[in-house]
């Protein structure tokens, strides 16, 4: 592929076919789609590890799902996947491998980076933690006076919370009930001060979670929190040792901190902070659930890393549900995507999808530092249904915005409920049917009319449908079920950033807003003049400390 068929991706040919095929395709219903074909709602479906995956309701036919394949062809998808996989620095404007599937390689594999294997370093760490959670569970290990731990604070932001707090929902059903454990990220204090204000310090661990350790928020926090654990202990700095652990890749930071470097867990450059919630910024929902249970997911991760490397194109599912994201944002101008889990524990999901998704390919210029001419990632959302559904739903149904959505339902519940309570899980998955249903085929205005409806109100009460829809259907929200879905996403991610050609491992984006805050802090505290600073910003700085009475 030459640079320039790379950099102006829409005028390649497998680019035009689509858009021509779109045109064809016009306003085509997905009524039509089902009526043209029999069998679709039983043949558009993909089965990976437990996860079944129906995408009969989506505004593709088998020409379209062809033609995006060659897309993914000609994008050479599956050779940017085998140089991530082998340790290739794939991450080129950090030049950084990309190796989170390393993170759970089973103990004998070999992946090398820079010529060492690094799967034995991967499980020493998770060995470590093992033990180190093990001992916190069973409370062998005490704080500084003596008694056992019962708290467990992660102190972290982004990946070093996000995917922690996430799966700790998530999982919450195998989680040992006698623990508190709590995640605080905001540098607002109240984050802090909520999450501790009921706990006795004696029984309280501060896991600080940073990749880099020189994050602003975590490292105020931190410091914030040794502070009050010192203070309620009446105690010095060696009490630090028995109440804080770090998970990092930065040993100095860690030391410099004052955390005992026998009390940090490792991780490494090549891990990205959203890809790194199964390596030890795992360690409290390490704690939270056991090693075992913990382990269970990444072999749930697996299950799906070896999917995506092995599976044929036509029944490989994190590129299909990439492509279908590319079919939507490129070809049908979707802005955004949903994501609606039917799972109260899953409630933290979508958020944490958000940095996945939007920190990776939230780009506009591409591997070589070209504008692209076309759009990369979308906007992602969503909460849990029901909920949504009588919040934002009706947008949806009846509003003016195409919006792909990822429905994510289980057959079981999951938590020892009462019988009342698991009779309930019907109703739920009922009202989760019923809106993939509705926003497919909709209502049509006679069969309003059919109703009875007065004619003044049929265009209202007429739903249009055609709105397309993932389905994702497991038995439980297992631990290994909760890894073959983020390893789905992980990959889906990766699949539209190797076609859309930008750098899904880097996020410059973040970096100016964190360079102005540390320039407009003093001017907040003491007034300081900043040079140069934009009129608007001085005024409302001018404002805020009026409002503070400075
Ligand atoms: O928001 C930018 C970012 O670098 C994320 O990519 C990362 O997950 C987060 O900050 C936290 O970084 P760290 O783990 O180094 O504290």
């Amino acid at each position: 592929m030459n640079a320039d068929s790379r950099t102006r991706l829409d005028r390649t040919p497998e680019w035009t076919a689509l858009a021509e095929h779109r045109e064809e395709l016009g306003e085509v219903h997905l009524r039509d789609l089902f009526a043209a074909e029999p069998g679709r709602g039983s043949g558009y479906v993909l089965q990976v590890g437990d996860l079944h995956v129906d995408y009969s309701k989506h505004l593709v036919t088998d020409e379209t799902l062809r033609l995006l394949r060659e897309l993914a062809a000609a994008r050479d998808v599956v050779g940017l996947r085998d140089a991530m996989l082998r340790g290739d620095r794939i991450n080129t404007t950090e030049n950084r491998a990309v190796l989170h599937t390393a993170l759970r390689a089973p103990r004998n594999a070999v992946i090398e980076v820079d010529g060492e294997n690094v799967v034995p370093r991967v499980h020493a760490v998770l060995d470590k933690m093992a033990g180190f959670a093990g001992r916190i569970r069973s409370g062998e290990w005490t704080g500084h006076t003596g008694r056992r731990i019962k708290n467990v604070i992660n102190v972290g932001i982004g990946g070093s919370d996000l995917g922690p707090a996430m799966a700790y929902e998530a999982l919450r059903s195998c989680t040992d009930r006698d623990l508190t454990v709590r995640f605080v990220s905001n540098v607002d204090g109240a984050d802090l001060y909520e999450a501790v204000r009921d706990l006795d310090a004696a029984e309280t661990l501060f896991v600080i979670a940073s990749k880099t350790f020189t994050t602003i928020e975590t490292i105020t926090n931190a410091t914030s929190a040794r502070a009050w654990l010192l203070d309620q202990l009446k105690a010095g700095q060696e009490a630090v040792a028995r109440h804080f652990v770090a998970l990092s890749t930065n040993a100095g930071k860690v030391a410099e901190f004052g955390i005992d470097p026998d009390n940090m867990f490792e991780f490494w450059d090549w891990v990205g902070g959203r890809y790194s919630y199964d390596s030890a910024i795992g360690l409290s929902l390490m704690i939270a659930i056991g090693p075992d249970r913990f382990r269970e997911m990444l072999d749930g991760f697996r299950i799906v890393d070896e999917h995506f490397r092995t599976a044929p194109a036509e029944s490989n599912v994190p590129l299909l549900l990439g492509l279908l994201g590319i079919w939507y944002g490129n070809f049908h101008d979707a802005q955004s995507h949903a994501v609606l889990p039917y799972s109260h524990y899953l409630s933290r999901f979508t958020a944490y999808l958000q940095q996945l998704d939007m920190e990776s390919n939230g780009k506009s210029v591409d591997r070589d530092g070209h504008p692209v001419e076309w759009q990369t990632g979308p906007v992602v959302w969503g909460t849990p249904g029901t909920n949504g559904q009588h919040a934002y739903y009706q947008l949806i149904h009846q509003g003016t915005k195409l919006i792909p959505a990822d429905f994510i339902g289980f057959a079981e519940p999951v938590a020892d409920l009462a019988p009342g309570l698991v009779a309930q899980h019907d109703l739920l998955m009922a009202n989760f049917f019923a809106q993939t249903q509705a926003l497919a085929f909709g209502k049509t205005p006679d069969e309003v009319r059919a109703e009875g409806v007065p004619e003044e109100l049929v265009a209202h009460k007429t739903f249009r449908g055609n709105h397309p829809t993932t389905t994702i259907l497991a038995r439980e929200l297992t631990p290994s079920v909760l890894g073959q879905l983020i390893a789905l996403y992980e990959h889906k991610v990766f699949v539209q950033g190797a076609i859309w050609h930008i750098d899904s491992f880097d996020q410059w984006g973040v970096e100016l807003g964190k360079v102005l805050a540390k320039r407009i802090e003093p001017a907040l505290t003491d007034g300081t003049d900043i040079p140069g600073l934009d009129e608007s910003t001085k005024a409302l700085v001018a404002k805020y400390r009026a409002l503070r009475g400075r």
